[in-house]
This record gives C-alpha cells, structure tokens and sequence, in this order.
C-alpha cells in the first residue's frame, strides 16, 4: 500500500484532506494523526475490520483493546451502556482533553475493537485536527498510539512514517504533539474508580473531583507479579533496543555511579548513553548525553523521552543509564513509562 502523507496545522485544517481521510476512515482504511498526547492510529471502532487491521499494522496482540475516539461528549451515550455520576463530572473538568475513561460497553462497539472485553475505553481529545478527523470518519475512531508494537509512540509525524510508512493509507502531518506520553486512563467499571495508567491529568487533579481515587496495583509496585488491568500495561513497551538502567539516589552519587558504569561499559566496546537533566548533562562521559529538560520542569522531561530513546536506537547506542525522575503528580506518568523502557531495571543508591 502507498501511503499518502499531507500536513496542516489546528489553526489551518485542510478541509480536502481531512475529507479524504474520512472517506478512507469509512471504507475501513487507516489514518495516523496527531492528538495532544502522542499521534494515534484511527480506523473506525465501529467496524470490526478496521480494528483487524490496526492490529496488523502495529504488530500488536490483538487481546490488547483499543481507545475509542470521539469529537462530542453527547456521542458517548450510543457506544456505553451507562455513564457513572463521577464520569460525568470527570468529563467536564477534563474534556477535551489527556483524559481515558472506561466503561460498560454497548453493543454497537465490536468486540475486534475491545479486545474481547465488554469494557470499552473512550477518549474525547482536545486537538482539533482530531476533532475534525473524528467528526469526517463517521465520529467513532478507534486509535492505539502510531507506532509499531513495543516501540515508543510517536510524537512527531516522522516517527509515525518510520514505523507505518506501506502500512497505513495516510499520514497526517500536524506538528509536534503537546504532552508526549499517552493519555490517563481511568476505570469507571470497578467499585472505585481506579487509575490504569498515569498521565497528564494526575491522580490529584483526579481526586479534586471525585475524591479518593484508586490505583491499579501494578503502576506503583510494577515487579509484584500482579496482571495490570488495562492488558497493554503488561507488555514490554517503549524499550530501546540496547540496556536501559535507571539510577535513583542522591545527585553526586548517581552521577558518579553512573560514569564508573560508563567507562567499564566503554572498555568493553559498548556505544554509551545517558538520559539527564541540564543540572548535570556537563558531568557525563557518554558518548550520547540526552538532556530532557530542566529537573523542576516535569513538562519539559515527558515531552522529550519518548524522542531521546528513538533517538539512541538511531545513534545505535548499545548501553544506556537514566536519571530517576520520582515525584508526585505528573512524575508518576514520566516514571512509570521510563520504568517500561528499562524493563524495570532500576538500581537505588542511598
Ligand atoms: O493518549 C492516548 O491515549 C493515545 C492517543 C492516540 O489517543 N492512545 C493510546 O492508545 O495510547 P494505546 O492503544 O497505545 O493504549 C491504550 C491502552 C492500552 O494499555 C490498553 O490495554 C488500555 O488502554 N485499554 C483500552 N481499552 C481498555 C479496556 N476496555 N479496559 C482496560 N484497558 C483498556
Ligand atoms: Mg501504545
């Protein structure tokens, strides 16, 4: 397949191409475009076909469910068997916007889109090149992030061509994405409604709203053997294709850590990296230093990780050390993906 690739921004939408895209969406073909948290690839959640196909073109085990995309909140009522007072009250606090929810689905929702589930996940984005997308496919986009399984998810459109380029029909082009890690995704199908995966939108911004707030065992003891309830958290993701360490403790002692590891890693031939902040990217030997960001900048760390570990794929970097990033709020969401990335790989100092 030729995929056709077009660009536009929110504030200029190419009204033909988006027209195109929705043509394409409702004959059951395949379109990646940006969101405000990382590029999705949508197909139509209504149709059990284009869900085969999402599934094909990642890579990805299809028992892993998919986020149903929607430009209206009214549109929700058609595809959930009910919506829960604190859903709703989730829904204005936090959409359009990083936000997941979860719920009993109906029964105009395949189960090729859920994973074999009778849950369905739904996200409302704020991005309006989604919006528009969403409203020209038919107003039900089914979209896992862009990439192909196991890779970081794409927060640029030249990530998406890397990874689905022959694969997809087309790829729209909006620019970077704003956040860069994946949607919060919260459970209103327990008897508390329960966190699944950390984002932008914290656990605290949650618990203003509904108060107390559950989290899914497997996000804050991730070695504990527990399956995550949402099934993609139990996958190996994000990884790099070289080692991933993370190193935790005070600030001298990790950066001393750290480069006596390099250099032991450097005699044996390995190609080195090192993920850092700019308090501390002058003191690394690596021979690739990734400064994210400032370390009070949590912001500005989520929205160059996914980046940085492509990019040492790309440098062919084999052995790799990052900084810790433990924090409450969104720190829990930076975490919780770098810990993925590093196959849990952490060692603590004191
Ligand atoms: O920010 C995002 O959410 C992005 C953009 C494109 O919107 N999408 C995204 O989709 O991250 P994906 O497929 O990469 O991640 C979806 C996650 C997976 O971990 C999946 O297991 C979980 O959501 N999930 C989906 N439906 C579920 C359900 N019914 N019950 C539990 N977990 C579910
Ligand atoms: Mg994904």
């Amino acid at each position: 397949m030729k995929t056709e690739y077009v660009s536009m921004t929110q504030d200029d939408i190419d009204r033909d191409a988006i027209a195109r895209a929705g043509e394409i969406l409702k004959s059951g073909g395949l379109v990646a475009f940006p969101t405000e948290t990382v590029y999705g690839l949508g197909g139509d959640a209504l149709n059990p076909e284009s869900s085969r196909r999402i599934y094909a073109a990642k890579g990805r085990p299809s028992d892993n469910p998919l986020i149903v995309h929607v430009c209206r909140y009214e549109d929700i009522s058609r595809i959930v068997t009910e919506i829960p007072a604190g859903a709703g009250k989730m829904a204005k606090a936090f959409w359009p916007g990083p936000l997941t929810m979860i719920f009993n689905k109906s029964p105009l929702v395949p189960y090729e889109t859920t994973g074999g589930l009778d849950t369905v996940a739904v996200r409302f984005p704020s991005n309006t090149i989604a919006h528009a997308l969403i409203e020209a496919g038919g107003g039900y986009i089914a979209a896992p992030s862009a990439n192909r399984s196991g890779r970081p998810s794409p927060t640029v459109a030249r990530y998406c061509r890397e990874d689905l380029d022959g694969r997809v029909d087309m790829i729209i082009d909006g620019g970077p994405v704003g956040i860069g890690l994946e949607s919060s995704i919260i459970d209103f199908t327990e008897e508390e409604p329960t966190i699944l995966r950390p984002g932008y939108i914290t656990r605290e911004m949650m618990e203003q709203v509904l108060g107390h707030v559950e989290v899914d065992h497997t996000i804050i003891d991730p070695k504990s053997g527990i399956v995550p309830k949402a099934p993609g958290m139990k996958y190996r993701h994000y990884a790099p294709k070289g080692s991933l360490t993370i190193v935790e403790g005070p600030a001298d002692k990790v950066v001393n850590y750290i480069n006596e590891h390099l250099e032991k890693a450097k005699a044996r031939g390995e190609k080195t990296g090192v993920i850092c902040t700019h308090e501390t990217r002058d003191r690394y030997i690596a021979d690739s230093v990734k400064d994210v960001g400032s370390r009070d900048n949590v912001d500005e760390i989520a929205g160059n990780l996914f980046h940085v570990l492509r990019e040492f794929d790309d440098e062919k970097v084999t052995w790799m050390y990052s900084e810790a990033f433990y924090g409450t709020g969104f720190h829990m969401a930076v975490m919780n993906r770098l810990q993925k990335s590093a196959g849990q790989q952490i060692v603590h100092l004191s």
